[in-house]
């Protein structure tokens, strides 16, 4: 593929090519990210966490998420990108979703937009594709409620909230969205889902039977170490790497080995 559509999305789910995405906030991790041949690129609130420092998603603000994604597309030249609608962008009514949603697509350039939830803020993403914006869905854990449910631990392990989320999961078929992230559910359930629908069901912590899967690239490349869940699996240690070579170049200016002669002019 040259350049990932939702529709390539849709039919590589077809034919039973799963689907790879990483996050990416800023321009040279972008590049690198979409150079290596990544077909979705998730501008994240996560960057409210990785970029900022914050301890939730929900302080990142709208023009923070358009500055993020701006600085995506400006690299990308395979990738789909798709940006997370902050809290608080999309929650009150459907017009200020909508409001938001082209708020994202005309500043920053990127493809689609994601939003977290089910039946809730279905009128809000009816509204938005019917205004030609591509939504990719969210359901699971959701960030952006960490406080309804008070602990990051693996979601719809009861009956009722796994039926709510298949039901979820048909409503946003249905409505148009062109796939879907489940977060921290049981695989067994997310494997059911993913059989249940035609657009792609992309996974986090969600097990294998899913149609593709998403990781947070700081995480997975091991510049954060904080936070280790078990569906973390870590490519890099960069966090030791690049802490060893700040020390070196500390060492280095303090000693005055650098610069050395071919160093300067
Ligand atoms: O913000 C984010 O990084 C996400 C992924 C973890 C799915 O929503
Ligand atoms: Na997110």
């Amino acid at each position: 593929y040259k350049r990932i559509t939702t529709k390539t999305l849709v039919d590589m789910k077809k034919n039973g090519e799963k689907i790879a995405m990483l996050t990416a906030y800023d321009y040279t991790m972008a590049k690198i990210v979409d150079s290596a041949g990544m077909d979705v690129i998730l501008v994240g609130d996560s960057a409210s966490n990785v970029m900022a420092g914050h301890e939730t998603t929900l302080p990142i603000t709208l023009d923070q998420m358009i500055y993020h994604a701006s600085s995506v597309v400006r690299a990308i030249e395979r990738s789909l990108v798709v940006v997370d609608l902050p809290f608080g962008s999309y929650q009150s009514d459907p017009k200020e979703a909508l409001r938001s949603a082209i708020r994202i697509m005309k500043e920053s350039g990127a493809h689609a937009v994601k939003m977290e939830g089910g039946k809730e803020i279905k009128e809000s993403i009816k509204r938005i594709l019917n205004a030609g914006i591509p939504v990719m869905g969210h359901l699971g854990l959701t960030p952006q409620s960490i406080y309804k449910f008070g602990t990051y631990t693996v979601r719809a392990k009861e009956e009722q909230e796994a039926e709510t989320l298949k039901e979820d999961a048909l409503m946003l078929e249905k409505a148009g969205c062109f796939a879907i992230v489940i977060e921290k559910i049981p695989a067994k359930l997310a494997e059911e889902v993913a059989k249940s629908i035609s657009i792609p069901v992309i996974g986090i912590g969600a097990g294998g039977g899913v149609d593709g899967q998403v990781l947070v690239t700081h995480d997975m490349i091991g510049m954060t170490h904080e936070f280790s869940p078990r569906f973390l699996r870590r490519y890099l240690d960069l966090y030791s790497d690049m802490s060893n070579a700040f020390s070196q170049y500390i060492t280095d200016v303090k000693s005055s080995d650098f610069p050395n002669e071919e160093e300067q002019y």
